[in-house]
């Protein structure tokens, strides 16, 4: 959407980067004058807890600790509840988090097998309700799912992707009670969290502290990464997992897995740190405007209906495929929405993924 990243982002980026092919101590930049003070304070910061102030050395596996702790006081301040850096765990991005997290569900229980590792049991949002997640929904899926398999955890994404929703505390509060009651551990996939535009947002770890014994107790792990919210500069492979609770063996476990493949990039740590600045709220007022623009564009078109967007960079309208246009499609012996795809294609040159028929 030609988002442009932020000044202290681009600038610090380059400060403790690359030159030649070879890694180098900025000293030279660190002492230019073309690189405001601000920029030059971070960048210093970052190399004092680089091992040999370089960017080029390994990191600790769980990552560097002034960008662990940058994220937990993020954390904090934005539940009110505390954060540890040494809850915090660095990654590749959140898919390398994710996938660690999930090998930990890789077992044998009550001698039911996983099936390629691990099964997945689907369950689905109701689009007029605004794309909410319903319990009656869960526990049909977990019905379905428990029929073959040991149903271990639950993954939610919010704010959605591609549905672009944001749950309500209500919703999330009942999802909790649902995993409680189904003993899940729950996975919250929350990279799109600052990504809202017009809800506010409730992180799993702030209601499950707010509703209380037990589920102030539950385990759970929460999943951030620079590839969206702030920046989207998802080449840059940073995100992170904060692991909440976690049994102190899983967690021995987890940290010792993590540790054989050394760390995540350095640069793009040192990248996730540099989100953590003022020039957040001029990226929300830009996307703002866009999801706006978005909401009202598909609306005016005949045929579509799209839910109200609260967020996520993502837009799922719905579009109704007139009598005529079925009948075409009939003649063509194409389906209706292939049909539509073709004609899109043809009349636009636009791309158009087929994703769902209803
Ligand atoms: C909901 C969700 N979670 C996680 C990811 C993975 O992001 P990353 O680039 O950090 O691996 C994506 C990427 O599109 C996503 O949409």
């Amino acid at each position: 959407m030609g988002q442009v990243g932020g000044k202290v982002f681009r600038t610090v980026e380059w400060a403790p980067g690359r030159a030649n092919g070879r890694v180098y101590y900025p000293q030279t930049l660190l002492s230019s004058t073309d690189i405001p003070e601000d920029v030059k304070e971070r960048a210093r910061a970052l190399l004092d807890d680089c091992t040999k102030s370089s960017v080029g050395a390994y990191s600790p596996s769980n990552g560097l600790f002034i960008v662990r702790h940058a994220v937990a006081e993020y954390i904090s301040a934005r539940d009110g509840v505390a954060s540890s850096p040494e809850d915090i765990y660095m990654g590749s991005g959140a898919s390398d988090v994710i996938k660690a997290v999930l090998t930990m569900f890789i077992e044998e229980v009550d001698g039911k097998p996983p099936e390629l590792g691990i099964a997945q049991a689907d369950y689905y949002l109701e689009e007029n309700s605004n794309w909410a997640l319903t319990t009656a929904e869960l526990e049909r899926s977990w019905h379905q799912a428990s029929e073959r398999h040991n149903v271990r955890a639950l993954v939610v994404i919010n704010p959605g992707n591609p549905t672009g929703q944001v749950l309500t505390r209500q919703n999330i509060e009942d999802i909790i009670k649902f995993a409680k009651h189904r003993n899940l551990f729950i996975l919250a996939d929350e990279v799109y969290q600052e990504n809202i535009v017009s809800k506010p947002f409730y992180s799993f770890k702030k209601v499950m502290a707010e509703m209380g014994h037990p589920y102030s107790k539950m385990e759970l792990a929460s999943f951030v990464t620079l590839s969206k919210g702030w920046s989207a500069e998802c080449g840059l492979r940073s995100g992170y997992v904060e692991l909440v609770r976690l049994n102190p063996d899983v967690e021995q476990a987890f940290r010792t897995t993590r540790a054989v493949m050394q760390c995540p990039t350095v640069l793009g740590q040192c990248a996730l740190h540099c989100v953590f600045s003022q020039e957040l709220n001029h990226i929300h007022c830009v996307l703002t405007e866009r999801t706006k623009t978005a909401f009202e564009t598909f609306n005016s078109i005949p045929g579509y209906f799209c839910n109200e967007l609260d967020g996520s960079m993502f837009a799922y309208p719905r579009v109704e495929i007139p009598e005529r246009a079925q009948q075409a499609a009939k003649q063509h012996e194409m389906s209706p929405d292939e049909f539509y795809c073709w004609q899109l294609l043809e009349m636009t040159e636009m791309q158009h993924a087929k994703v769902a028929v209803l």
